[in-house]
């Protein structure tokens, strides 16, 4: 074959592809692959059409914008056409963006952009009559789409007519349909309930949710809508920028963008680098930040190509999901002894990181994937915990695979296992295991967090004989680490350092690194604060406990269990005659007058420390921390861009600090 006829080759292969691919997702929301392998056979087939013109046909799948129309709803033409847009995978990408628009411009001067996140759900139209909402439809094929006008009047946050005074006589809106996690976890439960196969993830949940032909159906899951572009206006308002657009919608009453900025490349750089480091506070997806030229009469001039505005540009983050094989799982059994199964996977590059595992969680997620051995999967990778197993692609499974087997008996001691619901439990006290996982948990961050200890040390000592239980680590002197191989000097001094160091500990810390069933971080201290001291906690009886704000049966049960064990008994004494202090509780005394019992919300990004540091602080201080906005509510701390909250805040008359006057308040003012 000669080098053109194997071009031609591999361009069929490419279309034939990409067009199976998008048939799968826009027409049946079920992606086959990942955005990543999808954007590069795009970048392939573009490449060759580039190179080779004569190959290109008129509805190659770089002409289209995206899926065909179904014939469930009646058709909808979008005038303006909806279009898509570009994307750039590198700052050199958004160079040659920025180039290519000051050339359209014919400027030489700094380009205003807008920035904002690019939404991972369903892109929309809305259209409404002099202020009343007449239609909602699909994007379709970008030409035309489908009319989903009942189903999209049914969120709640889509206006049914404007507000203001100055509201235009037609206007057509773009946004995207989306569902928030909390919403996508409790539609999926329920449909494991019902024995329905759960959505993927949030962005199907919400395909699947909005193109219902009942719109009961579509409003019993709520969904959420976000406005963030104009197709048409017709008003005598002149608006000139992104900005006054925006606020302009919002004084409408529509539901635009809470966080947005405004800059040049650098503040671009940083809005991209914030949103990929920080997407996980958001409670949706999204998977880029969208970068548009601000000024309005500027976008005229740059006009557009069949596809996409030349005035904007998506910028996607680097794929947190993709697709590879499941070649065996192993059992692993936990310090309580719950026996988890674990995935080992063909190994796969993930947004940078080589991913070798994933997490199955329980055994109804082996039966409700109807995964196999064998199966191609899709692994997803979020924040820093260990990657999930999200789905299997059936269309895909090879001839030979394999069930999986549900072990009778524990992998590390051998001992029968019990089923508890969704989890298979190893109730020897002497299996290995359990043991082990428990002295790796008491040294970990979120334990006592003894700096230079890892899980592998803590293998080493224990097959060193040294570690019987969680108090010889306060017993481990330098001359037993010099015994261990590759051990320096240095290294056993920074350990008894680390080891030293927490000889003191507060009693919350210590109560939470105990590893009591259903005791994490957050009750640990509502304990500790309310008992302010161990001896108190030994002479509680299950009803004290229960009297406790926020402890409800179960956790005193397993707290009162726990403390009346000789064996629990026995280790805390030991740690206490190898020099553990338990200090006592002293947040009470560390309350600040302006801050104890008062309700305090957050909102927005945050510039001097995180969510999480800025509540701890109010908690020590005596406060308490919300998460949602109510007429209890004193304080609503806004940071960079709040969005609903802030609204709700308003309404109510809650007072709005901003992070500085939060600063003010808890004393650490710059
Ligand atoms: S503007 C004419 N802004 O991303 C430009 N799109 O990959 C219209 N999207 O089709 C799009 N968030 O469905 C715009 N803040 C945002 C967005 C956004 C998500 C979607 C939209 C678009 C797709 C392109």
């Amino acid at each position: 074959m000669n080098a053109i006829n194997s071009i031609k080759k591999r361009y069929d292969e490419l279309v034939s592809l990409i067009e199976k691919y998008n048939y799968n997702y826009y027409n049946l929301n079920k992606p086959l692959v990942d955005d990543a392998d999808y954007d590069a056979l795009m970048l392939e087939l573009l490449d060759i059409e580039r190179k080779y013109p004569s190959l290109k046909t008129e509805d190659s799948p770089s002409q289209k914008v995206g899926g065909e129309i179904t014939n469930t709803f009646t058709e909808v033409k979008h005038s303006p056409p909806m279009l898509s847009l570009d994307n750039i995978f590198s700052e050199g990408d958004l160079y040659d963006f920025d180039r290519r628009c000051k050339k359209g411009l014919g400027e030489n001067d700094d380009i205003l952009y807008s920035m904002e996140l690019k939404f991972d759900g369903l892109a929309v139209a809305v259209l409404f009559e002099n202020g009343r909402y007449i239609q909602g439809s699909t994007r379709g094929n970008g030409i035309a789409g489908e009319d989903i006008s009942a189903n999209i009047a049914t969120l709640r946050s889509m206006p049914m007519s404007l507000s203001g005074d100055s509201v235009p006589t037609h206007l057509t809106l773009r946004g995207e349909v989306f569902m928030r996690h909390g919403e996508f976890d409790r539609l999926n439960k329920m449909r494991e309930e019902n024995e329905e196969s759960p959505f993927a993830n949030p962005r199907n949940a919400a395909a699947g949710s909005l193109r219902q032909l009942d719109p009961k159906v579509t409003e019993e899951r709520a969904l959420d809508i976000v406005i963030y572009q104009v197709g048409s206006m017709e008003s005598n308002l002149s608006i000139s920028n992104n900005q006054d657009m925006l606020n302009y919608l919002k004084k409408l009453g529509l539901p635009v963008p809470e966080y947005i900025d405004f800059g040049s490349l650098e503040d671009i750089k940083e809005f991209y680098q914030y949103w990929m480091e920080n997407r996980h506070i958001l409670d949706y997806d999204i998977d880029g930040v969208v970068i548009k030229v601000n000024d309005l009469m500027s976008r005229d001039i740059l006009g557009m190509t069949s596809k996409a505005p030349r005035w904007a540009t998506a910028w996607k983050f680097p794929a947190k999901e993709a697709i590879t094989t499941l070649r065996s799982v192993d059992f692993q059994v936990g310090r309580t002894g719950v026996v988890t199964p674990v995935a080992n996977l063909d190994p796969i590059n993930i947004g940078g990181v080589l991913v070798k595992r994933a997490s199955l969680h329980n055994l109804n997620e082996i039966k409700r994937l109807g995964i196999m051995i064998g199966d191609s999967i899709k692994v997803k990778r979020a924040g820093d915990v260990i990657p999930k197993l999200v789905d299997v692609i059936t269309e895909k499974r090879p001839e030979s695979v394999y069930s999986i087997v549900i072990p009778k008996k524990c992998p590390s001691c051998g001992s029968l296992l019990r089923r508890e619901e969704v989890y298979i439990r190893c109730l020897n006290p002497e299996c290995e295991s359990k043991r082990m996982e428990t002295l790796k948990y008491f040294i970990s961050k979120e334990a006592m967090d003894i700096e230079y200890m890892g899980p592998e040390l803590i293998v080493r000592l224990r097959r060193a004989g040294k570690l019987n239980s969680i108090s010889d680590i306060f017993k481990i002197t330098k001359e037993d680490l010099l015994q261990l191989d590759r051990m320096g000097d240095k290294l056993a001094d920074k350990i008894i350092e680390s080891i030293d160091s927490r000889r003191s500990i507060p009693l919350s810390r210590f109560l939470r690194s105990l590893g009591i069933r259903n005791v994490g971080d957050h009750i640990a201290k509502i304990i500790a604060r309310s008992v302010t001291s161990l001896e108190n906690l030994y002479n509680m009886q299950i009803e004290d406990l229960k009297e406790i704000y926020e402890v409800g049966s179960e956790v005193a049960e397993s707290v009162y269990s726990f403390f009346h064990n000789s064996e629990t008994k026995a280790i805390i004494d030991e740690m206490k005659n190898a020099g553990v202090t338990i200090e006592n509780e002293v947040y009470k005394n560390e309350g600040k007058d302006n801050i104890i019992e008062k309700i305090f919300v957050f909102t927005g990004a945050l510039q001097n420390f995180s969510r999480k540091e800025a509540e701890d602080m109010v908690e020590r201080y005596g406060g308490k921390v919300s998460s949602s906005v109510s007429k209890k509510t004193d304080y609503l701390v806004a940071g960079f861009s709040g969005g609903a909250k802030l609204e709700k805040a308003g309404k109510l008359g809650v007072n709005i600090i901003s992070e500085d006057e939060f600063l003010t308040m808890i004393g650490k003012a710059k």
